[in-house]
């Protein structure tokens, strides 16, 4: 079976809740790629290939080849923060890219003046700003968000907009009454009910223009069942939670190896220290429990301590975040991993990254936003699993737990796109070249 998806003619419109490094690191990168100043390193929808048949037929398309994604010329940016700065003022403040390098993007990127925000303070509590919505009830603030979303769509004549959260992480959040149906949350809504964060407003607003959304950061945001309902009632995708960079996706790398390799693990102490906005915001503890939350999951789920208590019964895993301004976003991540092998003999293995966070954030956000995009186009709606390989914890449908493995995330989504375009699976069985 082949998927009928509409071609991605025209233009798309990405917006962006929350200007900060990652947006604006995301949005300069493309307009640098466009003007020819640099290559979009990192991105599976630029420069990924994906092999097709078997391994005779020498078949290996761009992934961009394969299925009809949209070109990042067609890109149009918006965005939403509690600061009013427009995106070249907020890339200089991030001090993510080089200055020469804005200064010569300054024209495109001085014309992305952020929108008022949604903004609520009890869930950020370490930022406060100037611009942001005024309104009574949290559904006249979405309102508000669906008449953006409209007037952009309008004043660039667009019919088709994605959307991804990009702004801080809201504090730790666990699901109420309140996100379990369609009616409660619109009532909730009217009735300014505490337990709806600010991006589910955003996410609402989304979804009721038919926006696909992703969710870059770590907040409940999409992962309730009333705003998963919506997105499949209105058939439009979603996807989260939290970029997967930096210190999760090493450990998504190299967990997977050990379990392979049936190596014992009895700690994992991960520590980082990071000066941007974003570890000012995590400072706070009701911030950083959301982020810890989402780190802490993956070695659980890819070790599976209950199949194996011999090797993984007992894990030490820690990780801890220190804001340190001094190093604005080049973050530093050091790992201690203690791991045993033969007749439990320990070893010990360490790692330090010197990442930029942001550097790697940005091909996620352009690979999202276009893989939601060729979602929407294929008909796919609701939870988009198939995504999972952007993210440090990934939503799944009720029941399911989240697969973290880098490389099975790796081959779920390239069989998704071979299964959109009727192409046959690749199991690497491999036997019948030996037949
Ligand atoms: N950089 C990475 O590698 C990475 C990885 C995973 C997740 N994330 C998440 O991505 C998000 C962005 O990271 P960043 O480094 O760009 O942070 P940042 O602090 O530079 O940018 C976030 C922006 O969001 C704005 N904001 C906060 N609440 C808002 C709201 N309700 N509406 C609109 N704007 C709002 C802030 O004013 C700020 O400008 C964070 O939540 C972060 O945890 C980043």
């Amino acid at each position: 079976m082949s998927y009928d998806m509409r071609p991605a003619g025209g233009r798309l419109g990405v917006l962006l809740p929350g200007m900060g490094a990652v947006a604006t690191t995301f949005i300069a990168g493309v307009e640098a790629v466009k003007a020819g100043r640099g290559k979009p390193i990192g991105s599976l929808t630029q420069m990924g290939t994906i092999r097709l048949g078997p391994r005779t037929d020498g078949r290996n398309p761009l992934v961009k080849e394969l299925v009809p994604l949209a070109d990042i010329e067609d890109l149009v940016f918006a965005g939403w923060d509690i600061f009013g700065e427009d995106a070249y003022a907020s890339a200089r403040r991030a001090g993510v890219l080089e200055t020469a390098l804005l200064d010569d993007l300054r024209p495109e990127l001085e014309q992305i003046r952020p929108m008022p925000a949604v903004f609520d303070r009890r869930y950020v509590k370490k930022l406060d700003g100037p611009n942001v919505k005024g309104g009574r009830t949290w559904m006249e603030k979405a309102r508000a968000l669906i008449d953006d979303i409209e007037r952009f769509k309008r004043a660039n004549d667009l019919d088709r907009c994605v959307m991804v959260w990009c702004a801080s992480t809201e504090i730790f959040l666990s699901p109420k009454p309140v996100h379990e149906t369609i009616e409660a949350f619109e009532l909730g809504l009217l009735e300014n009910d505490p337990d709806i964060a600010p991006s589910m407003v955003y996410c609402y607003a989304a979804i009721k223009t038919g926006t696909p959304f992703a969710n870059g950061a770590p907040n409940l945001t999409c992962d309730i069942p009333a705003l998963v309902e919506l997105a499949r009632r209105e058939g439009v995708p979603i996807a989260g939670k939290d970029f997967k960079t930096g210190q999760t996706l090493m450990k998504t790398i190299l967990a997977p190896g050990f379990k392979a390799r049936l190596l014992g693990l009895n700690g994992w102490f991960s520590t980082n220290i990071l000066g941007n906005r974003d570890g000012e915001v995590l400072d706070d503890p009701s911030s950083f429990k959301t982020k810890e939350e989402s780190k802490l999951g993956v070695l659980e789920h890819i070790l599976q301590p209950d199949r194996h208590p011999d090797l993984y019964g007992e894990i030490h895993h820690k990780v801890r975040i220190n804001y340190y301004p001094p190093r604005g976003d080049n973050k530093e991540g050091w790992d201690n991993i203690d791991i045993f092998g033969w007749l439990n003999m320990p070893m010990q293995i360490k790692i330090d990254f010197l990442c930029r966070d942001s550097i790697l954030a940005a091909p996620i956000v352009l690979d999202l936003a276009l893989f939601l995009d060729l979602a929407q186009r294929s008909g796919m709606k609701g939870v988009q699993e198939w995504l999972s390989f952007y993210f440090k914890s990934p939503q799944v449908a009720e029941g399911l737990y989240p697969e973290h493995d880098l490389f099975t995330q790796h081959i779920k989504l390239m069989n998704t796109l071979r299964h959109l375009k009727g192409e046959t699976l690749i199991t690497h069985l491999g036997l019948e070249y030996y037949e």
